[in-house]
């Protein structure tokens, strides 16, 4: 009817409702950008612009094969990548059968996956806090909440079983670790790994152990996968982007392990869910045998230069007691502890106004406490030594 005014329904769904407007240090960020000075970025965890050597002749060959001329969609992913994926578990002694394996379009597609495999619209899965950022939007874009159990800081870092428990609700579905987490940087200890799977199976919840970081521990030592575990329905996501250096590429998978028939109910589940999208591309799963095999020389690099930035930042702490760094295992990443009182966005913006150094404030992580600043252990030797000492020279 013309003329008639009609409430307005609105354009956009409520999960998409988000703050978009910048905050203070993206904004002071962006305009230190514009003004072309110089910006001592210690965040930097693309590890393509941090001046490692790649095979790069090997890595453009693997993505020319004639074989990316035909189309053959297969919803787990083709055979020859999930038999490369499995040769990377076997070399740690777990035999993956290759139809427990679905290949995603990087790990954010695999968490998306398994969100809608398992959750209801308001259902709730558990992560460490703190943890990676990007978790609270996968899940909102499902319509899953998220509910933080909390990690512990004594000397190292370790889950909080009472915490945890007194978090779950009939609405649980899962729990996430992160192994190593990011930013912490450290790994669940085997009978924390153990407690937490006795503690599923009691209470029908599913583990999600997102391992990006595995092969990063800073003594070197392999690390247990969750893949081996049988005992309760778990989800192990890893893929090239931090295991090769090689997030362009959005190869990533996850084995689905644990006692029958919750298994294989949700191996065919995400068969449905996986062949809906066919989202991975021929070039790159018939690389991916290639690009996975190039992955020990990256590694080899990147620990060294993980090693050196350490020493670096361990050598400046030593000069000064006002900032210490916490413990870590592995990862590529250190978090700086500067007093409960600072603010670690006032610091953060400090940081970038007056010394062009730019760190992440501890609250893009959710810490529990103010005064922590994450940094990159993976930025050039250079850059990281200017940059930690203007840091502490503020
Ligand atoms: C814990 C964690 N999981 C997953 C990812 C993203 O992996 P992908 O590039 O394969 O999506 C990141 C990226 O930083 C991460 O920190």
């Amino acid at each position: 009817m013309a003329g008639v005014a009609c409430p307005l329904r609105p354009m956009f769904s409520r999960r998409t409702n988000w703050n978009l407007e910048p905050n203070r240090l993206s904004e002071a960020l962006a305009q230190h950008r514009a003004s072309g000075r110089p910006l001592l970025d210690l965040t930097v965890s693309n590890p393509t612009a941090c001046g490692f050597a790649y095979a790069e002749a090997a890595i453009l060959r693997s993505l020319a094969n004639r074989e990316s001329l035909v189309y053959r969609p297969d919803p787990r992913g083709l055979l020859s990548a999930r038999s490369a994926v499995a040769a990377y578990y076997a070399e740690r002694g777990v035999a993956v059968p290759l139809d427990s394996i679905v290949l995603t379009t990087g790990t954010s597609e695999a968490y998306s996956f398994i969100l809608r495999l398992l959750c209801d619209p308001g259902d709730a899965i558990l992560v460490p806090e703190p943890s990676y950022p990007l978790l609270g939007f996968l899940a909102g874009i499902e319509d899953v909440e998220l509910v933080p159990y909390p990690l512990v800081y004594e000397d190292g870092w370790r889950m909080d079983f009472r915490a945890l428990e007194s978090a779950i609700s009939p609405r649980s579905r899962a729990v996430v670790v992160i192994h190593p987490n990011n930013p912490t940087g450290h790994y669940v200890a085997d009978r924390d790994a153990d407690r937490l799977a006795a503690l599923c199976a009691r209470r029908e919840l599913a583990i999600l152990a997102d391992e990006v970081f595995l092969d990063f521990a800073l003594d070197g030592a392999p690390r247990a996968s969750s893949a081996s575990r049988g005992d309760t329905l778990t989800f192990t996501l890893s893929g090239l982007s931090k295991l090769a250096g090689l997030p362009q590429m959005k190869a990533s998978w996850m084995v689905v392990s644990g006692p029958e028939p919750a298994k294989q109910r949700a191996l065919d589940r995400l068969e449905v869910i996986a062949d809906t999208f066919l989202s991975m591309n021929a070039p790159v799963q018939l690389a991916l045998p290639t690009l996975l095999a190039l992955r020990p020389e990256f590694e080899r690099q990147l620990r060294a230069r993980v090693c050196a930035n350490l020493a670096e930042l361990d050598q400046q702490l030593a000069g000064q007691s006002l900032c210490r760094r916490l413990k870590i295992e592995g990862g590529w990443y250190a978090v700086l502890q500067i007093g409960e009182s600072t603010s670690d966005a006032d610091l953060a913006l400090r940081l970038l106004r007056e010394k062009s150094v730019y760190v992440h404030p501890g609250h893009f992580y959710d810490f529990s406490a103010e005064g922590r600043l994450v940094i990159s252990l993976i930025g050039s030797e250079n850059e990281f030594a200017e940059g930690l000492r203007r840091l502490l020279s503020l």
